[in-house]
């Protein structure tokens, strides 16, 4: 399997013959053992047509220059493509966030390559929900749905693309408001549903072609 876009390895499956990444940083990153990995994109991937049993990329389309080109050359070089998306329509209106903070994190997100590319480009591909733990190791956006006082801390939102890159005067208005409604016990009231989860469809997708 070739893991493209691969970052650090976070998510590589034992197995993985090797990772394509274009960032030094991300493979200076990569943990001693790991496959090893090759400095290049997926829009122009360095391999033979079909020399993969199986190509995977995770959380990665929407960096893409050009992510239906990249989708093909998954599809050249792999019998079996494997894209861990996002479904930004679902997730602007079910995850808290976005829809009673920051409902501008998702129009940004809306322009992204996510689910809707990945499925222009594949239309018979299947779509799996992948439900994310509560205690989620990751700090991607959702990770923290059950844990609303994680998005108060910096550190956490600057791990967060989405929100790292929006103005931040809206982000801190957010985060203001989100603050007082802890603080105020609205936002326990408003989501206790939440607490009685231990996963939950944050929006998160998996493509299998
Ligand atoms: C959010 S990280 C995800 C990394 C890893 N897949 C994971 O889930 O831990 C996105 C990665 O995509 C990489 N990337 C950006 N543009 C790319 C491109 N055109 N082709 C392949 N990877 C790219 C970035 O360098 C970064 O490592």
């Amino acid at each position: 399997m070739v893991n493209v876009g691969a970052g650090a390895g976070s998510y590589e499956p034992a197995g993985t013959v090797v990772a394509v990444e274009p960032s030094p940083v991300m493979v200076a990153q990569r943990p001693a053992g790991a496959a090893p990995a090759v400095r290049a994109v997926a829009e122009r991937l360095p391999f033979a047509d079909d020399v993969f049993d199986a190509a995977l990329a995770v959380l990665t389309t929407h960096h893409w220059s050009d992510p239906r080109t990249g989708l093909a050359e998954l599809a050249r070089v792999s019998a079996r493509q494997v894209v861990l998306t996002w479904d930004q329509a679902f997730t602007a209106e079910h995850f808290w966030f976005l829809t009673d903070y920051l409902p501008e994190a998702a129009e940004r997100e809306a322009g992204l390559a996510a689910l809707t590319t990945v499925t222009e480009v594949w239309p018979d591909a299947e779509v799996r929900v992948l439900e994310v733990p509560h205690d989620c190791t990751d700090g991607f956006f959702a990770a923290y749905w059950r844990r609303p006082q994680a998005y108060l801390v910096p550190a956490v939102r600057e791990a967060i693309s989405g929100l790292a890159l929006l103005d931040q005067d809206l982000v801190d208005d957010a985060i203001a408001r989100l603050a007082a409604d802890l603080a105020d016990g609205s936002w326990g009231r408003r989501h206790a549903d939440l607490l009685g989860h231990t996963s939950w469809d944050c929006g998160y997708r998996l493509v299998l072609h």
